[in-house]
């Protein structure tokens, strides 16, 4: 499902990750864990297509990245992220930020999803006007709507409390349940009672 060969990274001079293989199977629940500066967004970036790599190979369900004509069309059809940092757009209601990434059939699943998450209440507020919780869970909700095959999450729980930890791990192992394949950078130890399995990354390194 996504096979990476010889994955290395530079930032300018600085080399951040360093050879790395990774092979991950369709419905594998994935922890990717690792101290802070280790290169786990920058991992996440190259899986999940946003960042090219310095070096290496990229095949994910069997195509190779760099033989792609729309990257664009290849990530909406196949991939879901959760940021580290959310990116809602700040002018669009919550609804409509969902709706932005939807696609045309998936539209009227909208507001299920948004119950799921218990943020059902807030679908004509905008980013600015509910809380960072909240707003990461409607970045999960953006990330889900399209059902995509693959879902990177980026320390998806980083601004929730616990209850709310637990609903976001527990709708990602749902996700997981169905077929779909997650890989989550997380510091959290908690990912670990979900996951099936771990990759450790210490100073760019798989461990
Ligand atoms: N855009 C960038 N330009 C230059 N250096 C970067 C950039 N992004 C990350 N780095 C550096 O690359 C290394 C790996 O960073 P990365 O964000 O991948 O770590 P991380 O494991 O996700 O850390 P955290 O747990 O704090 O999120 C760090 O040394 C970081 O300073
Ligand atoms: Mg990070």
């Amino acid at each position: 499902m996504i096979k990476a060969s010889n994955i290395s990274h530079f930032y300018g001079k600085e080399q951040v990750l360093f050879d790395l293989d990774i092979n991950i199977k369709k419905g594998e629940f994935v922890f990717l864990s690792g101290e802070s500066g280790s290169g786990k967004s920058t991992l996440l970036s190259i899986l999940s297509t946003l960042l090219k790599p310095s070096n290496g190979d990229l095949r994910i369900n069997g195509k190779n990245i760099k033989e792609l004509k729309s990257l664009d069309s290849f990530r909406q059809d196949n991939i879901g992220f959760v940021f580290q940092f959310h990116y809602l757009i700040n002018y669009l209601n919550v609804y409509e930020n969902i709706e932005l990434a939807a696609k045309k059939d998936k539209k009227k699943n909208i507001q299920a999803l948004l119950k799921e998450l218990r943020i059902e209440d807030l679908s004509s507020r905008y980013p600015n006007e509910i809380s960072g919780g909240q707003r990461q869970r409607v970045a999960l909700a953006r990330a889900l709507i399209n059902e995509p095959s693959i879902i990177f999450a980026d320390e998806p729980t980083g601004s929730l409390d616990s209850v709310n930890t637990k609903l976001v791990y527990e709708i990602l192992a749902q996700s997981v349940k169905k077929g779909c394949t997650l890989i989550i950078a997380s510091h959290d130890m908690q990912v670990q009672n979900y996951a099936t399995q771990t990759l450790q990354m210490l100073d760019g390194k798989l461990q």
